[in-house]
């Protein structure tokens, strides 16, 4: 081997491998309108299903009576739980092991959950029936709120489960309690802050859907749907219906965007299934926008109390935390089963911290089931907004720059590997170089004495400045850690190099967008000094792919990524065998060129071969001592996860009369380890640091005291347009990990991860000099201008 590609080295053998800007293959399809996403899917006989869902958040179902919509021309059939029953698919199993209704049985747990759905020969129809049916309910209180749901009185949503007897769901805690405890009680200075990280919604622009079909001459049902995970999807489908695996194939086509939405399974996609079964013919279902924010996983709900314990110096020596969680009316979080909260304990962030503890209490409540990673591992971006919220406290009530701060505690570049108080181990980081090239792009100096300026001239405008230096945790596995419902998280690859030198990479994950058409054939265009032109990527297709856990958690790169590498890396070994016959050489006499992606005889370059000459002598003239054909799979577990990181410095202006916040500036700089595509990486920025604003400034899913979902469309729940977003300044350091094949780590979700904190720092940073250590996200000009009146500075 020879030892892999080099930082900052590989760029530019003009084969498109690894570094190098490859414009992305996928994009001729998506610009020319050749996409093929679920709702593209058409087959002969088709029939479509809409849901009846629940204006109650909690509430009895009576009787319900579909006769008048059956009268309907078109309508086929509506099912209800009962129809369901007889199959034996009345409920269906959540990630995190608890079970929820397909429809609904007894009792609506959330407003607008599935209470029946309606089968018709075309959409309209469906539309129509599902308006004509009729549901008695007996209306029951309801309790939206997490706080509430534990007091005393609060209706009890889970009665069915035994031993249920309030709303509880799990406590979870971290850390040394006793160690971190005593740091406290022995430190110079304690501070502490409430913060909530409200419900969100991934909110992809293509909802979700399935076109289910049930093939009773093959016994085989085929979906097609907007799956993250198809693998993962096909297992559970064919545990749920009792169809064996073998005979159960999910394909999951383009997808319009995921963030962890279209992880886990939800009532829409059985329904779809059973009713083909039932009825024998293709069945369509696909979501409107307000069922897909009203119905299926959210994101974050974290009510968390943050602690810091530190010297006068401003040394962090200890953090707490508290959290109560909202996990809605099932427990349908999507994350490793044996993290009930996530990754969450990596709360102590970039920072070489003593002591930790940190707890949390799950809640069922009136509301959605979720808690997906929407663009995040696993509650990191909890984690990171508590760590840099807490770091930015701390350094108000000291009056020390939140930068300095930093400095003074990040964990060392040369203590990597480093394992964390709440036991993570770190492969590698140099926090302090990407925390001083932000500052340096942002002119930081620049704005601080500007900031002072506009206090002394008590301005109508006021600036504030936030940083955020975050480290983040992906790529799961390991396969013992990490798993979805027992399935160990590694991740697959599978390259088959054809006669004529072109190839084919089967992937385990599946793009909602990312590039991997593109970045997975650089990776193999590096390994084998193929040009990128020449490989193919598939993905997606449970009938054609190698068994894979699927894209979420930012984990395709340092999972499949490296299943990919490792691949080529065998078929290289194989090639170098087949190079030794053609060149009439021992094979220890050859050795690979990375640089001209040829092998050649040691100390004769000219006595070279290229990859395409291999290939036609591995099905022409192989070795007698090695099998005809060129090709290898790999699972890939990984060692250990990857930890990219990066610091984020964002300016805005305050108005003091309106409450309205205008960046000013906003500069990124990440390290997500060996870079493949410089470009898509940018891409991958620009979108991340969108939905970070989106995250910071505009959304969130309401409710009011009746349950009602009050943010539940896009009139209510504020997607951010290119009105809302600034310039961003991206730079870039590169710290390989250290045990991934290619030293690269993930990067898609950083930017969400990272810069929510970093914008509510500039916020409170406009306002900390007349005392303000905190504002709520979102934070819309009412709840700033609040703040600034709270702290005397509204005019
Ligand atoms: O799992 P997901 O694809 O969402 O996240 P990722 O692994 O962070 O990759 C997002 C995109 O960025 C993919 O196209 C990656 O191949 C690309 N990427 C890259 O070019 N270099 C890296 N070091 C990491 C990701």
């Amino acid at each position: 081997d020879d030892g892999g590609p080099q930082p900052e080295k590989h760029c530019g053998h003009g084969r498109g491998g690894m570094g190098e800007e490859v414009a992305r293959k996928e994009d001729k399809r998506f610009i020319t309108g050749r996409g093929n996403y679920v709702d593209d899917i058409k087959k002969p006989g088709m029939l479509h299903c809409e849901i009846v869902r629940s204006p109650h958040a909690h509430a009895r179902v009576e009787e319900i009576d579909g006769s008048r919509a059956m009268d309907l021309d078109g309508v086929v059939a509506v099912l209800t739980a009962d129809d369901l029953l007889e199959h034996d698919l009345a409920t269906m199993p959540t990630l995190m092991d608890d079970t929820q209704d397909v429809l609904v049985n007894e009792k609506v747990k959330f407003q607008s959950q599935e209470v029946a759905a309606v089968i018709a020969e075309d959409r309209y129809t469906a539309k129509d029936g599902a308006e004509k049916v009729e549901v008695d309910y007996e209306v029951l209180d309801p309790v939206v709120d997490a706080k509430e749901a534990l007091e005393a009185d609060a209706p009890v949503i889970r009665e069915e489960l035994d031993d249920q007897e309030d709303n509880h769901i799990f406590d979870w805690d971290t850390g040394d309690k006793e160690e971190t405890e005593r740091v406290f009680e022995e430190a110079d200075v304690t501070v502490e802050e409430q913060m909530e990280y409200q419900r969100i919604h991934p909110a992809p622009i293509e909802t979700c859907g399935a076109v289910a079909d049930w093939d009773p001459g093959k016994d085989k049902m085929t979906v097609h749907m907007t799956s993250q995970a198809p693998h993962a999807h096909r297992t559970l489908f064919s545990q749920v219906s009792g169809i064996p695996e073998h005979k159960v194939r999910i394909v999951s086509p383009d997808v319009g965007g995921g963030f962890g939405n279209k992880v886990p399974i939800y009532p829409g996609y059985v329904v779809a299934a059973a009713a083909s079964y039932v009825l024998e013919r293709p069945v369509k279902w696909i979501e409107e926008r307000s069922e897909n924010i009203q119905t299926t996983g959210f994101a974050r709900d974290y009510d968390m109390t943050g602690e810091v314990a530190a010297t006068e110096d401003g040394v962090i020596e200890g953090v707490k935390v508290d959290v109560l969680a909202n996990h809605g009316a099932y427990n349908a979080a999507a994350q490793p089963s044996k993290f009930p909260a996530g990754f969450f304990n990596i709360f102590t962030g970039s920072y070489d911290v003593e002591a930790a503890y940190g707890s949390l209490t799950g809640v069922y409540t009136n509301t959605a089931p979720g808690g997906v990673a929407y663009r995040c591992s696993f509650r990191v971006t909890e984690a990171v907004y508590l760590i840099e919220r807490m770091v930015k406290v701390l350094a108000d009530e000291l009056d020390v720059d939140p930068a300095e701060i930093r400095r003074r505690n990040f964990i060392p570049s040369d203590a990597f590997p480093y394992e964390s108080a709440t036991g993570w181990n770190y492969d590698s980081g140099d926090y302090e170089k990407a925390l001083d090239k932000a500052l340096e792009m942002a002119d930081y100096e620049h704005y601080r004495e500007e900031q002072k300026r506009r206090i002394e001239e008590d301005a109508d405008k006021l600036l504030g400045i936030g940083i955020s230096s975050f480290t983040e945790i992906v790529g799961a596995g390991p396969g013992k850690q990490c798993d979805i419902a027992g399935i160990e998280m590694f991740d697959s690859a599978d390259l088959r190099v054809n006669p004529t030198g072109n190839a084919v990479l089967r992937i385990g994950v599946q793009t909602q967008g990312q590039g991997h058409e593109t970045t997975f054939a650089q990776i193999v265009a590096e390994e084998l000094g193929m040009d990128v032109d020449n490989i193919v990527v598939e993905h997606g297709d449970t009938d054609t792919e190698p068994y894979g856990l699927g894209t979420y958690g930012s984990r395709s790169t340092p999972v499949a990524g490296a299943a990919a590498a490792v691949a080529a890396r065998k078929v290289r070994d194989k090639a170098k065998s087949i190079a030794a016959n053609e060149l009439e050489a021992a094979e220890e006499d050859i050795e690979w060129d990375r640089e001209s992606g040829e092998f050649h005889v040691v100390g004769a370059p000219d006595r070279s071969i290229t990859i395409t000459e291999i290939a036609a002598g591995a099905y022409m003239n192989h070795p007698g001592s090695e099998e005809p054909g060129l090709e290898a799979v790999n699972y890939y577990d990984p060692p250990e996860m990857t930890y990219p990181f990066g610091s984020y410095i964002v300016v805005v202006e305050v108005d003091r009369e309106t409450g309205e916040v205008d960046f000013e500036k906003f500069v990124a700089v990440d390290d997500c380890g060996n870079r493949i595509n410089p470009m898509i990486i940018e891409g991958q920025i620009h979108g991340g640091l969108a939905q970070g604003i989106a995250t910071a400034m505009l959304e969130e899913v309401t409710y009011d005291d009746n349950g009602n979902v009050t943010g539940g469309d896009f009139m209510n729940y504020l997607l951010p347009t290119a009105h809302e977003i600034p310039e961003f300044e991206t730079g870039h350091t590169v710290t390989p990990s250290p045990h991934h094949p290619i030293g690269a780590k993930g990067v898609g979700e950083s930017p969400t991860v990272g810069s929510p904190p970093a914008i509510v720092n500039a916020v409170v940073d406009a306002m900390s000099h007349a005392g303000t250590t905190h504002v709520e996200m979102p934070m819309t000009p009412d709840v700033v201008w609040e703040a600034l009146d709270e702290a005397g500075l509204a005019l």
